[in-house]
């Protein structure tokens, strides 16, 4: 077996999970999805074309009528589009991994930010790259936020970089880029000649301070600053914006001279998504007002009361996320996260994942997804802290 595949460490998430997946006395906020179902209009959808014996394989780049929604989509959004530009894939993660193996050699530089969703580390170890990660700067006072230090980022990314992979909104922390940052990122990569590769999966779980109405707006996207032609390919997903988490589809924005490769990399990864599921995603895109602005309005009143009960909570430091569907806080005194996981669960029957899981800056924080649809059961999770919190407060370094 390779060695970076021997190397790789299983998901610290499932790590945690696994010790409280199927008890009933477990509340779970651990992973990230939300507990509603996919709405029943795009249920009917995926119904019809296997009704239709819609059953065989299709287009490596994905259906055209479902490529064409999806540009109509993107172009609402962003700067038009062009259907060149887009491959359909088998979840923003597949998506990840084939502009990688597109664009990364053994050996290569492969800067990126850091937390982050573990897949975005372990992937380019995959493809035996160099990571090098450049960490947010934790947010420091209470209700701070995690931010980028420009000029750190700026420093680390050189002519030997081949690509910067970076998360935003983020997950775990809810940091999202400014358009001034991402400008100043991608004109730098300009010059070092080194490619970006955008994971927005969460571009639409964006809560802004001004007025605009939740749902109606999106998070900075690369985009928007960037040309047809610029070295960047962005990831999308159903997952997240159409509570299509199960259906495993997402896909790429890149530039048209990239596509046709990326078409045979699809081939020889999953060779094409299913039919009825593509057919349910042109639903899902063309109807995305009925269920989008209502789920992030829905998210960022979940946002708003996790957040403030937890800032009610002694000794606990909570970062309002701009961006996503996670709390991220950290407890004094508590500065091993997989320990006080596996110790909340056991102990607090509360499932939470461990900040180890995104990076060792992030060692001593909890992410708490927020995306329940029963905002009642966030309050009773909290509960279950604050009395699992007083039950050690003669032993605050309980661990
Ligand atoms: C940052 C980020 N990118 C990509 C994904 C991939 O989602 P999916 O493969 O379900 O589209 C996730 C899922 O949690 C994520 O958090």
């Amino acid at each position: 077996m390779r060695a970076a595949v021997r190397e790789l460490s299983p998901s610290l998430i499932r790590e945690v999970a696994n010790a409280g997946i199927g008890r009933s006395d477990v509340l779970p906020f651990w992973f990230g999805e939300s507990d509603e179902v996919t709405p029943a209009f795009i249920r009917e959808a995926a119904i019809a074309s296997l009704q239709a014996g819609e059953t065989f394989y299709a287009h490596n780049l994905g259906l055209p009528e479902l490529r064409e929604a999806v540009a109509r989509y993107m172009s609402d959004w962003h700067p038009a589009i062009g259907v060149d530009r887009i491959a359909i894939t088998a979840g923003g993660v597949n998506g990840l991994m084939i502009a990688m193996q597109a664009l990364v050699d053994p050996g290569d530089e492969v800067v990126v930010v850091t937390p982050v969703w573990p897949n975005l580390t372990a992937q380019p170890h995959i493809l035996s790259a160099r990571l090098r990660c450049v960490p947010l700067r934790p947010a420091g006072s209470p209700g701070g936020e995690w931010s980028l230090d420009l000029e750190v980022l700026l420093a680390a990314i050189t002519p030997q970089t081949r690509l910067l992979v970076i998360n935003a909104p983020n997950n775990p922390t809810g940091w999202t880029l400014s358009r001034a940052e991402q400008q100043a990122v991608l004109e730098h990569c300009r010059k070092t000649g080194t490619w970006i590769l955008a994971d927005e999966v969460y571009e639409r779980l964006y809560y802004p301070d001004g007025g605009e109405e939740a749902g109606r707006v999106a998070a900075p996207s690369f985009l928007d600053v960037a040309d047809a032609e610029d070295r960047l390919v962005v990831v999308q997903s159903f997952s997240k914006s159409f509570l299509m988490t199960g259906w495993r589809l997402g896909w790429l924005v890149m530039p048209a001279s990239l596509t046709e490769h990326v078409g045979k990399l699809i081939e020889f990864n999953t060779s094409c998504n299913s039919v009825f599921t593509q057919r349910a995603a042109i639903t899902a895109l063309e109807r995305t007002d009925e269920l989008t602005p209502r789920l992030v309005r829905h998210l960022r009143s979940g946002r708003d009361r996790l957040v403030s009960a937890l800032a009610r909570l002694p000794r606990l430091q909570v970062s309002v996320p701009r961006g996503g569907m996670y709390a991220f806080f950290r407890l004094e005194g508590y500065e091993d996260s997989l320990i006080l996981a596996k110790r909340l669960v056991a102990e607090a029957g509360l499932g939470l994942a461990p900040g180890a899981a995104f990076g060792p800056e992030a060692r001593s924080w909890l992410r708490w997804c927020f995306a329940s649809r029963d905002l009642d059961r966030l309050d009773r999770g909290v509960e279950r802290l604050d009395a699992w919190l007083a039950a050690q407060s003669d032993n605050p370094r309980g661990l």
